[in-house]
């Protein structure tokens, strides 16, 4: 059986893509078959960041209609082996909570992890999605409305049933006198109401390994991060080692 977990956020453009697909590289780097289905409908982006725009032939939406066999819309990631896409709808819609519990059902053997990249805000998508995933990331960017954005996340999650919830903060500056107006980490993780997972750091070879298409390059700092963040879902003790 898969493990089922999704990447939300608040706010649009935290993150949620880049930490849903190089958390899914991490986990196929140790080995690990991960499936990354992009909710976003309407609004593709991991395509690009996969390196499979090229190969999409079926995506969600094809799903949803029964227009092919799920299986057929599933895109190995030419980059990374055991990393596999079902790109998002190409039109607006919601995916049901019964599309998402066939996939994880007929996919159950193929692959260890699924994550869910979910649409911004909070809608039925992301409710359906809160049902059946057994670990919520929330994404939270260190300012405040992402920051609040994250605790009504967080809060649906639970409603939802998700037994286990926690935050991820993207876009970290390296200095943290650049934190400005958040004085320290302790006030995002205050302000989300959740337990930390894990930080990304803003980094510009991040921002182009998801722009180019291709693995992020072994010398950026988010390397070891993503690694961490991925063994650490998987029970490992791995402090959080920030200064
Ligand atoms: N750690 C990082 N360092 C630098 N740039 C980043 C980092 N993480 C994400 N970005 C950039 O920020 C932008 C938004 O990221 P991303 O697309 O992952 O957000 P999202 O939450 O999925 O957005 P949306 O709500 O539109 O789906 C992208 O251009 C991405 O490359
Ligand atoms: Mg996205």
């Amino acid at each position: 059986m898969s493990k089922i977990i999704l990447v939300a956020s608040g706010k649009g453009g935290a993150g949620k893509s880049t930490v849903s697909a190089l958390l899914g590289q991490a986990f196929a780097l140790k080995g690990h078959p991960t499936l990354v289905i992009e909710l976003d409908s309407g609004l593709r982006s991991l395509d690009v960041a996969l390196g499979v725009t090229e190969n999409i032939v079926f995506d969600l939406g094809d799903i949803v209609r029964g227009s092919c066999d799920i299986r057929d819309a599933v895109i190995p990631c030419p980059f990374c082996e055991g990393l596999s896409l079902i790109a998002a709808a190409a039109k607006p819609a919601e995916i049901s909570l019964d599309t998402l519990e066939k996939i994880s059902s007929e996919l159950a053997e193929d692959f260890k992890y699924i994550i869910l990249d979910c649409p911004a805000g909070i809608g039925e998508t992301l409710e359906n999605a809160a049902k059946c995933a057994g670990l919520g990331i929330v994404v939270a960017t260190p300012d405040p409305s992402s920051i609040r954005g994250a605790r009504s996340t967080g809060a649906l999650l639970a409603s939802c049933g998700t037994p286990n919830r926690r935050l991820v903060i993207e876009r970290c500056p390296q200095k943290a006198k650049n934190l400005a107006p958040i004085k320290n980490l302790d006030e995002i993780i205050d302000g989300a109401e959740l337990q930390l997972l894990g930080v990304i750091w803003e980094d510009p070879m991040t921002r182009s390994a998801m722009d180019s298409g291709k693995a992020l390059a072994f010398e950026s700092p988010n390397y070891q991060t993503f690694r961490d963040l991925s063994e650490r879902i998987r029970g490992k003790y791995i402090p959080l080692g920030f200064k």
